[in-house]
């Protein structure tokens, strides 16, 4: 195909995209991007359901200042419990997801339970520590009963196998050429996914409020970036994009204004000496 064509062949599975939506009574969702007329910095001006990615006071992502954190001894372990689940791994144009069928399992945030729903990457990293960009990003998002959201996410850089990726290596292949076969969201069921590697202890995180990372940039999002910076190969990095349109390809939105946020540190050897003392 040649570029133009491959353009109306995306514009059409963008439009039914929409359509898919509309039926299924969601919002009605129009189609944002990464750079050009639908780019980041327009995104409020796409739809007025948008607004908040441009009016919003407390978005993300943001950069983590290490000198400007602020030790909270109040906050806890991340406690995650999570169970092998089913899972569907989707490519829904903008990134690629894997939606847990069922429940399984749950993150304590602020002495609050909320379910984990769906994992999804960008490329390259959105937040940023010290201004340091990261290959790829993985966001755990999480939800609670009374509908608050809270997203644990992962920085890697390029290094050995990631053990998430291993298990979905064959159905990111597949969602890969369902792209380009198909015109509309790709969904490929995975069987069972084991969770261990996302509920590894974490001894070091962030915490701080921001926002939904893509329209509608909905805010009092609770988010916890993990400090350690884990490891995947540059051909899983790779794997997670090509099913991806090539403007899609870096979906990672630029860093917000901190507007006097304080970002928290939880930090495991400090709780210890509290402890001691
Ligand atoms: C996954 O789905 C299969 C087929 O529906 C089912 O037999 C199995 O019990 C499920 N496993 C889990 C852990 O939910
Ligand atoms: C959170 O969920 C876990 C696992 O389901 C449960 O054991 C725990 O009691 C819950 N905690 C709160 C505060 O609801
Ligand atoms: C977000 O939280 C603030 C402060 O807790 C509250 O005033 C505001 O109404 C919340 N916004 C939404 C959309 O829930
Ligand atoms: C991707 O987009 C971000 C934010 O718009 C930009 O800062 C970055 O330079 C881009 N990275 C690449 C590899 O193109």
């Amino acid at each position: 195909m040649t570029m133009a064509v491959k353009k109306i062949v995306f514009a059409l599975i963008l439009a039914s995209v929409l359509v898919a939506d509309a039926d299924n009574n969601e919002h009605e969702r129009v189609m944002f991007g990464y750079g050009g007329p639908t780019g980041p910095e327009k995104w409020a001006n796409l739809n007025p359901d948008y607004e908040l990615c441009s009016k919003g006071q407390h978005q993300s992502p943001i950069n983590i200042d290490e000198n400007e954190v602020a030790y909270n001894p109040g906050l806890e372990a991340l406690e995650r419990d999570y169970v092998p689940a089913n899972a569907t791994l989707v490519n829904n144009g903008y990134h690629v997801a894997l939606l847990f069928d069922n429940n399984v399992g749950t993150v304590l945030v602020d002495g609050k339970n909320y379910s984990l729903k769906s994992v999804h990457w960008h490329s390259p990293s959105e937040h940023t520590i010290d201004g340091e960009r990261f290959p790829v990003e993985l966001h755990m998002v999480h939800m609670s009963d009374d509908g608050k959201a809270a997203v644990v996410a992962i920085l890697y850089q390029y290094g050995r196998h990631d053990p998430l990726l291993v298990q979905i290596q064959k159905q990111l292949k597949e969602v890969d050429e369902e792209a380009c076969r198909r015109d509309e969201e790709a969904h490929i069921p995975v069987g069972v996914v084991q969770t261990r590697a996302l509920k590894r202890h974490t001894n070091k995180y962030y915490r701080y409020s921001g926002s939904l990372t893509t329209p509608p940039c909905t805010e009092n999002v609770t988010w916890s970036i993990l400090a350690k910076v884990r490891e995947m190969t540059k051909e899983q990095a790779a794997a997670l994009q090509a099913p991806l349109h090539q403007e899609y390809r870096n979906n990672s939105r630029p860093t917000q204004p901190l507007n006097h946020r304080v970002v928290q540190l939880y930090r495991e050897s400090d709780k210890h000496d509290e402890k001691s003392l």
